[in-house]
């Protein structure tokens, strides 16, 4: 599982050269993380969440992935430093095309988290947003 995520991070890192905003991603967890997924579905989800994150998060920040299990759930969290979301959007910015009050000039059609959740959904699994003081993290929960 985690060297999934892994591969993320490198071809991250592999971007950042041509990344203007030089943003880094950090995965840290458990190696041994084992959970029932489909790669190429599950991969597309949480890829969905590093590109908001690059896309919502400023220059030079890091973009933290952590894997983590416990005895119901492998939970893969991403959190970035970004413009995040103001109170009550929480559980629209999953809905299709719904994009949040603080963009901009980003551009998108509001379907990354509407996606993911669908995929992980398909997984047993759901998913959660939880606002930080600055910035957004973005938790998947899968069934162990
Ligand atoms: N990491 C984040 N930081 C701040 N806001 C976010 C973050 N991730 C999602 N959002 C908010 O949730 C909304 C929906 O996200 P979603 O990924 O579904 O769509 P999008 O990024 O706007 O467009 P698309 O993914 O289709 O290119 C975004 O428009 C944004 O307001
Ligand atoms: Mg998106």
């Amino acid at each position: 599982m985690l060297w999934r995520i892994r591969y993320f991070q490198r071809y991250f890192w592999y971007r950042k050269r041509q990344n203007k905003k030089q943003i880094e991603v950090e995965v840290t967890g458990a190696e041994e993380t084992k959970v029932w997924h489909d790669g190429n579905w599950l991969g597309e989800a949480v890829y969905n969440l590093l590109d908001n994150s690059v896309k919502y998060a400023p220059e030079h920040s890091k973009i933290r992935v952590v894997v983590r299990q416990d005895e119901m759930y492998t939970r893969i969290v991403v959190s970035d430093d970004g413009i995040g979301i103001p109170e009550g959007e929480e559980n629209r910015i999953f809905q299709r095309f719904y994009r949040g009050s603080r963009v901009t000039g980003e551009p998108g059609f509001g379907l990354g988290l509407y996606i993911s959740r669908e995929i992980v959904t398909l997984h047993g699994g759901f998913m959660k947003a939880k606002r930080k003081e600055q910035g957004l993290e973005v938790a998947i929960f899968l069934p162990v």
